[in-house]
């Protein structure tokens, strides 16, 4: 029990949500699959040895115990049990070896990927960054484009999708517990891994690799769908935004570029590829051009640009999902759009509150040219202006 309790801490196993989101136990695709199942045959291999060695010190303690001044007849060498202990470790590493090597050449990419780096399946780029992840997916309109989103990973349910993985400063890695195991994302390294998702659903990911003050912010969401739903999702995130009619949201859209949001954080969520294909550095923040699609789906609170917990209580509340009607853990009725517009406020006027040590916060102060300080209604209009970016 002490080592099943303690294997679930280290694989991750999230007891602070009732639905599993990150168990590692509870898998939802082939590759996370044959994951758990290589952790089980190592497990239980690890069990037999456990209960073997410990069996036979307890029975060594009391059998031999010293009863006299005397010592215990000695012995040197004995070939039979030589050969026993060299033959029994060599089983075990059998046992465990065949496995995750079949595991290691059954998670590898390469399997979808030829040698010019074209697959026939969705190849989707990931790029790390000090603490979001970028998503760039090929444009299905225009070959020579991608389309960049930020922290939620559109999947087509039954496929198999591959990753491309990379960073654009320090090592990250790429984890989605219930999906598969992790894949570092190294700068200028070409790191690949591929995923399956069973059925729809949402699972959260994270990066898993110690990567600066905010790596436990550090987080995305997959949301698997079936393949029409995907690909219209595709569509409209290559769409570009509504013009305002709004008079705050015109405003908005103006401070956006005024105000030197638009420096940092695109606008379009098109980017051209490189003529001979390769990609092109994105600007340095998130691409905000559908940022609150991101923000509800199915009405559930699910973006790690606006995190999922609650800051005013500590930024320890997750919400959940019952019954496709999200609720906090707390019993307290959830609240969304002003939740939402509380959260986009905080982020422009105290970034650090939210994911400390980020680029939109200067030695703990907002991003924002001091000379052009934003008063309460230019920050209202942003929001209002970001709000509108479905
Ligand atoms: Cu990125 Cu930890």
């Amino acid at each position: 029990a002490l080592l099943g309790a303690l294997a679930a801490l280290l694989t991750g196993c999230n007891v602070v949500t009732p639905d599993h989101s990150q168990s590692t136990f509870d898998t939802l695709g082939p590759v996370a699959e044959n994951q758990l199942f290589i952790f089980w045959v190592i497990f239980w291999a690890g069990l037999v040895v456990f209960i073997a060695v410990e069996g036979a010190l307890l029975y060594m303690v009391f059998k031999f115990k010293r009863r006299d001044d005397l010592d215990p007849k000695q012995t040197h060498g004995n070939t039979r049990i030589e050969i026993a202990w060299t033959i029994a470790p060599v089983i075990v590493l059998i046992v465990a070896a065949v496995p995750t090597i079949q595991g290691i050449f059954y998670a590898d990419a390469g399997r979808y990927v030829d040698n010019n780096g074209q697959s026939n399946e969705l190849l989707v780029d990931v790029i790390g960054h000090q603490w979001w992840f970028e998503f760039r997916y090929p444009n299905p309109n225009n070959p020579g484009e991608q389309i960049a989103v930020a922290n939620e990973l559109y999947v087509p349910v039954g496929e198999p999708v591959v990753f491309l993985l990379d960073s654009v400063d320090v090592i990250h890695s790429f984890w989605v517990p219930k999906l598969a195991g992790k894949v570092d994302m190294i700068p200028n390294n070409d790191n690949k891994m591929w995923f399956q998702a069973y059925a729809p659903g949402e699972f959260f990911g994270q990066c898993a690799e110690f990567c600066g003050v905010s790596h436990a912010n550090m987080r995305f969401k997959v949301v698997a769908v079936p393949r029409p739903e995907f690909d219209a999702w595709l569509q409209h995130q290559a769409s570009a935004a509504p013009l305002p009619s709004d008079p705050l949201v015109a405003e908005g859209k103006e401070l956006f570029r005024d105000a030197g949001c638009s420096g940092c954080h695109a606008e379009s969520s098109i980017i051209k590829l490189r003529p001979d294909g390769g990609r092109i550095p994105g600007r340095t923040g998130p691409n905000l051009t559908h940022i609150a699609s991101r923000l509800n789906h199915l009405g559930v609170y699910r973006n790690s640009d606006v995190p999922f917990e609650d800051h005013a209580n500590g930024g320890r509340q997750l919400y959940v999902n019952v019954d496709g009607i999200p609720q906090r853990l707390d019993g307290q009725p959830f609240v969304s759009e002003a939740m939402l517009q509380n959260n986009l406020k905080t982020w422009i006027s105290d970034p650090e509150a939210l994911k400390p040590g980020n680029l939109m916060a200067r030695d703990g102060e907002p991003y924002i040219d001091p000379a052009n300080e934003l008063t309460e209604r230019e920050i209202d209009a942003l929001v209002a202006y970001l709000l509108t970016l479905k």
